[in-house]
């Protein structure tokens, strides 16, 4: 059974997070990072775990399994790269159009259990907007993007890492069908696939692939891949996730070793059957 959280009280944003909550003691999320190529599949794979994990119905404050996308975090354009963006000449694959620092802050306050506020993005102007995502904390969050795990730090604090590995045809056939229907011309949906994303894919996030736990073929369609993870979710949820702390993470100094073997007291068994520790192993080295 997925854990009660306590209700949310202020904002990461509005800095009187960890001094005004210092007493009450927050939950860590297990992070999963979902990378892959442009039109893999990530989104439709992650709302597919969300979907299993029984989560879709939810209201959102009341959701344990959140989605987040790498795609807030895209920089704000000057009006000059904004004019290039129109003519399909802004390179969106590469690592330098995401604002790292702040998606590697937002993961970190999520990671440590505070409500966070995300910016949002309009593809058609290609500017943040206004309005900004509010995600409250929950137990399972899915982050993802084509680059989530470029930034080390970043790529780092994810508990488990997953790559949607699709046929490139397959998902330019994806990515022309979707990029047609946000109104853009053939040639130019083309012209940047060319220039800017398959370079990128090459050289940015096809090399990541190699920090994945579980690279995923066929995304969505590969239903086998994705209730192995879904279970595998479960069983660490099952093995009592609100009273599972991350020392290495957080800074508090307690090891992942210790913090398991501290929950030796608790009724639940599972947490301490010897094949249920070997699930909560940090995932954080490369392969
Ligand atoms: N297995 C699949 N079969 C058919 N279409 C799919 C499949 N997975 C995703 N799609 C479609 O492909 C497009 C891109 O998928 P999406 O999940 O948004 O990819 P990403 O988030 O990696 O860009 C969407 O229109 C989606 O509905
Ligand atoms: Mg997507």
């Amino acid at each position: 059974a997925l854990c009660r959280l306590p209700p949310p009280s202020q904002t990461a944003m509005d800095g009187s997070g960890a001094s005004g909550e210092a007493e009450r003691p927050r939950h860590h999320p297990f992070l999963i990072g979902v990378s892959g190529g442009t039109a893999s599949g990530k989104s439709t794979v992650c709302a597919k775990i969300m979907e299993l994990l029984g989560q879709h119905m939810v209201d959102h404050r009341q959701r344990k399994v959140v989605i987040v996308s790498q795609d807030c975090f895209y920089k704000v354009l000057t009006p000059d790269q904004k004019a290039k963006a129109l003519k399909g000449q802004y390179n969106f694959d590469h690592p330098e159009a995401f604002d790292t620092e702040l998606m590697y802050q937002t993961l970190k306050d999520i990671a440590e259990g505070l409500v966070v506020e995300v910016p949002t993005y309009d593809f058609v102007t290609h500017s943040r907007l206004e309005d900004r995502i509010t995600v409250y904390p929950a137990d399972v969050v899915l982050f993802e993007g084509i680059l989530v795990f470029y930034p080390q730090k970043v790529r780092d604090m994810f508990h488990m890492k997953l790559f949607v590995d699709t046929d490139s045809d397959v998902r330019l056939s994806r990515r022309v069908l979707r990029d047609m229907s946000r109104g853009r011309d053939l040639e130019q949906i083309l012209g940047q696939y060319t220039t800017f994303v398959k370079p990128a894919f090459e050289e940015f996030c096809l090399p990541t692939k190699k920090y994945a736990d579980v690279i995923i073929p066929r995304g969505v369609d590969n239903m086998v891949a994705i209730n192995l993870i879904v279970q595998h979710i479960q069983d660490i949820l099952n093995g009592d996730l609100c009273k599972w702390q991350r020392g290495s993470m957080n800074g508090q100094g307690r090891s992942l070793k210790r913090a398991i073997g501290e929950q030796s007291d608790l009724p639940n068994g599972a947490a301490n059957l010897p094949g249920k520790r070997v699930l909560l192993e940090p995932s954080s080295r490369p392969h």
